[in-house]
């Protein structure tokens, strides 16, 4: 085989592997904000019912949230890492939502999400569907934090 025809093949092969990503427009997320109370989730959505996730703590501030299980034939949909740093301490909160506007039809199967701060302790919850839905919107929360570093896994079919 000539060059360019394995070269070609091996752009088809990781086309199809890879298929389908989820693109960077499929994946909301807020910045890791400082809240005022009047500003926190519950207080403008005080109608949303929050489901808190799985949560354990390794460390202090060193915790992993999650959310469903993996299962054979599911895929990584969403990787998606942030951080922030602060001059003084203050309440955080983050909202993640997948898929970003329009269905992406995946079934979601398994949500993880390993977070690190200087606060003792932070919040997870799913503000809105969920595993075995094809939308899940997370809230991180975390108060009197010096600085919130977390990356979020999402799978699903
Ligand atoms: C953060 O503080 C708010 C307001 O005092 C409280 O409702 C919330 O439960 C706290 N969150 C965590 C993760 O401790």
């Amino acid at each position: 085989m000539s060059l360019p025809v394995i070269l070609m093949l091996c752009v088809v092969t990781a086309t199809v592997l890879g298929q389908p990503h989820a693109r960077a427009s499929d994946f909301y997320y807020s910045d890791i904000s400082p809240v005022t109370d009047d500003k926190r989730f519950t207080n403008l959505y005080p109608e949303v019912e929050l489901s808190e996730m799985n949560k354990v703590k390794h460390s202090k501030g060193n915790i992993v949230f999650t959310s469903g299980e993996r299962i054979s034939g599911d895929r990584l949909v969403v990787n998606h890492y942030d951080d922030e740093s602060f001059a003084t301490a203050v309440d955080i909160e983050v909202l993640m939502r997948y898929p970003a506007e329009s269905s992406t039809g995946v079934t979601l199967t398994c949500i993880e999400i390993y977070v690190d701060t200087t606060a003792s302790d932070a919040g997870g919850y799913l503000t809105r569907g969920g595993i075995g839905e094809t939308i899940a919107e997370i809230l991180l929360t975390s108060n009197g934090t010096r600085s919130f570093v977390y990356e979020t896994f999402i799978y699903g079919y």
